[in-house]
């Protein structure tokens, strides 16, 4: 039985669009009220009115997380307007698949910037919120979920620095993982495989079609299974933490 999220606040990153939007209406639909973090306001005030007209608190925050001010700040502002910090969804991410020998140097830096300084600022932010959360009613355990990738357990041609960021946050989360688990703050690794969404727009044009290759023949998920698994792990009684869930199409070989 899930248990229900009444009373507690989730702060989603990248929520307007994919992954990160399906895992806020999802909460909400829980019982969270949610807190949607991105750059794109307009997509984030559409979610936002839809939460809303089904009853639940949503709060737009416009920010672009890998500045670290901005990833502070919309922490620091989820708990002033909504209360407390249950649950943060480390979601945003960009993957920049190619060659290594040729990439620009600026596609590595956008992916290290996002997928790993990005999800550490956040984390750092709202730690100290989690640990207060996890003390107190309804839940007295909070959650951090951090969203990896089959990229951060697999190595692959032409993904190289993706790979070298989504391995960090597998790294990174099972140390912290260790580190709070006394203290009831739950850090979990979501490992999606190939998505439906927008992540493969950012890819350089002379190398889409060979990225879409790469998913030939593959039924995708759609981006509601990726937050069927997120709002699984986050709902589970106090007792229970499950630390990492990979969820590839059934098609998906490798
Ligand atoms: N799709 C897949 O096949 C797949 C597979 C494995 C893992 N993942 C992971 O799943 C996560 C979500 O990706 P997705 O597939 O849902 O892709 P997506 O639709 O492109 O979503 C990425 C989200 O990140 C946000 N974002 C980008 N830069 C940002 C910044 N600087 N500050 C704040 N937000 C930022 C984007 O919003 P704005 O542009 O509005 O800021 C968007 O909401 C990523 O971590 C990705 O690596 C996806």
């Amino acid at each position: 039985m899930a248990d229900r999220l009444d009373g507690t606040v989730a702060l989603v990153t990248g929520a307007s669009s994919g992954i990160g939007e399906a895992t806020a209406r999802l909460l909400a639909e829980h019982g969270a009220a949610v807190a949607v973090v991105a750059r794109r306001k307009d997509r984030l005030e559409q979610l936002a009115a839809e939460i809303e007209k089904g009853g639940k608190r949503a709060l737009v925050i416009e920010a672009d997380v890998t500045e670290q001010a901005q990833a502070a700040a919309a922490v620091e502002r989820t708990v002033a307007e909504l209360g407390r910090l249950d649950i943060l969804v480390n979601n945003a991410g960009v993957m920049l698949l190619g060659p290594i020998a040729e990439a620009p140097l600026e596609e590595w830096e956008r992916m290290v910037d996002l997928n790993v300084k990005g999800v550490l600022y956040c984390a750092q932010a709202a730690l100290p919120h989690l640990l207060a959360a996890a003390e107190k009613k309804p839940r007295r355990v909070a959650d951090l979920v951090n969203i990896s990738s089959v990229a951060g357990r697999k190595a692959n041609l032409g993904s190289g620095v993706y790979n070298l960021t989504k391995f960090g946050v597998g790294a990174f989360s099972e140390s912290l993982r260790m580190e709070l688990a006394k203290r009831h703050v739950r850090v979990s690794l979501v490992e999606p495989g190939f998505v439906a969404t927008e992540l493969g727009d950012h890819i350089r044009g002379e190398l889409q079609e060979w990225a879409r290759q790469r998913q030939a023949g593959i039924e995708r998920l759609e981006s509601e299974d990726i937050a069927d698994a997120i709002a699984y792990v986050v709902t589970r009684p106090r007792r229970v933490a499950v630390n990492e869930v990979l969820v590839r199409p059934s098609e998906q070989e490798f």
